[in-house]
């Protein structure tokens, strides 16, 4: 691999040993996947910051780093909110070793947001280089936005934070980002809420596995296609999809619509996905509400008093933007959250049955909170949840 002089000081302990080891895992990186040279990056955005997916392990690797990120850097989800965590019954060996793990992060630079959204604080653009990891904050920045990453590792994502680089390989070129399967489904009028398009990614994810698809017949708007490919990315390997006309490449001349494969969906394989169960709480925001999602959330709660646990997830910039909208929520008996998630954080392991209104949840919430999970659009998770 071609070397800046400046990178093989750094890969030659020039620089502090983090910033070797995180050169060599870089270089490693690009070898295995045959990357000619490192390009620059705009932002890095790291998984493995909860305490319940890292364990003491991952906080004593952590520990023993001593370097700043050189791009703006942001955490995934942690497994609280920061600030209310003993609102929500988070035990206290758990918030005082993810405080720890919190502090190992920011002793590295990294920006306290903590979100799968990254894209709702700060602009990212059309083309850019970007290391995240996050697999629905890389399906979004590939395909809604066309920005470029690979679903990047968190060692990998960090440590092209810290370098300001990433290997050259994969989904940042532009001729490995053409679709390879094409969907259809057979009656797309069905879809109307983003529950529907997240219970589409999740059936059509398992067909499609890590190859990269392109949708025709369906119009999504942001928020779905957020949930679609968050969906697709947790039910198969999806770092990347194409919807005709809708996401950004399909409109260059350049991309190809004659895909050698395709994949028929059908509504009634969807439609199964949702169910009835009752449920003992609900939660949303699987990926992080957008704003525009906040705002529909609150206006259905206006007048309304929850009788079930109603856990609702959005990155903090998002709730400190729109502080009506999280006091109507809340007003309901609702509580918003910042910094966790359904997935990641303990404060949902105590339920048995959980409602969600996204199609990774509903792959997630069954390994990962040992619940059974139920899918429902939003205004059905507000009905549940307040009657
Ligand atoms: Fe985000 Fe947690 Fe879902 S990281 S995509 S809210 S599982």
């Amino acid at each position: 691999m071609q070397l800046e002089p400046e990178d093989e000081q750094i890969l030659n302990g020039e620089y502090g040993e983090t910033r070797q080891k995180m050169m060599e895992l870089l270089v490693g990186l690009g070898k295995v996947f045959g990357a000619d040279e490192l390009i620059p990056i705009t932002s890095a955005q790291v998984s493995g910051a909860s305490y319940k997916t890292i364990g003491k392990w991952g906080l004593e690797w952590l520990r023993k780093m001593d370097a700043k990120v050189v791009v703006p850097t942001v955490l995934n989800p942690i497994g609280m909110d920061r600030l209310r965590w003993k609102e929500m019954e988070i035990p206290e060996d758990f918030a005082a070793k993810q405080k720890e793990v919190v502090e190992a992060y920011e002793h590295l630079g990294i920006e306290l947001e903590c979100t799968c959204t990254p894209y709702y604080l700060s602009i990212t653009q059309f083309g850019e280089h970007l290391a995240w990891a996050e697999s629905s904050a890389v399906c979004y920045a590939n395909s809604v936005i066309g920005a470029r990453t690979n679903r990047e590792g968190g060692p990998a994502a960090l440590a092209a934070g810290i370098i300001g680089k990433t290997p050259f390989y994969g989904l940042h070129i532009f001729k490995n980002r053409q679709p390879d399967v094409g969907v259809v489904i057979d009656d797309p009028s069905d879809l109307k809420d983003a529950a529907d398009f997240g219970a589409l990614g999740y059936v059509a994810g398992k067909s499609i596995g890590n190859r990269i698809p392109f949708f025709t017949g369906i119009r999504p708007n942001r928020d779905q296609l957020k949930a679609m490919g968050a969906a697709m990315a947790a039910s198969g390997a999806v770092a990347l999809f194409h919807v005709d006309t809708i996401t950004p490449e399909t409109r260059f001349p350049a991309f190809k619509k004659d895909v050698p494969d395709t994949i028929e969906v059908s509504m009634a394989e969807v439609r199964e996905v949702f169910s009835a169960m009752d449920v003992d709480a609900v939660a949303v925001g699987c990926p992080h509400l957008s704003p525009e999602e906040l705002e529909t959330l609150s206006s259905m709660l206006i007048g309304k008093t929850v009788t079930k646990p109603f856990f609702v997830f959005a990155a903090r910039g998002v709730i400190a933007d729109h502080p009506q909208a999280v006091s109507a929520i809340e007003r309901s008996g609702a509580k918003v959250y910042a910094d966790t998630c359904v997935v990641v954080s303990p404060a949902l392991d105590r339920y048995d049955r959980i409602m969600v209104n996204s199609g990774k949840a509903l792959a997630y919430v069954p390994t990962m909170c040992g619940a059974v999970a139920r899918i429902g659009t939003l205004e059905e998770c507000v009905t549940v949840a307040t009657s």
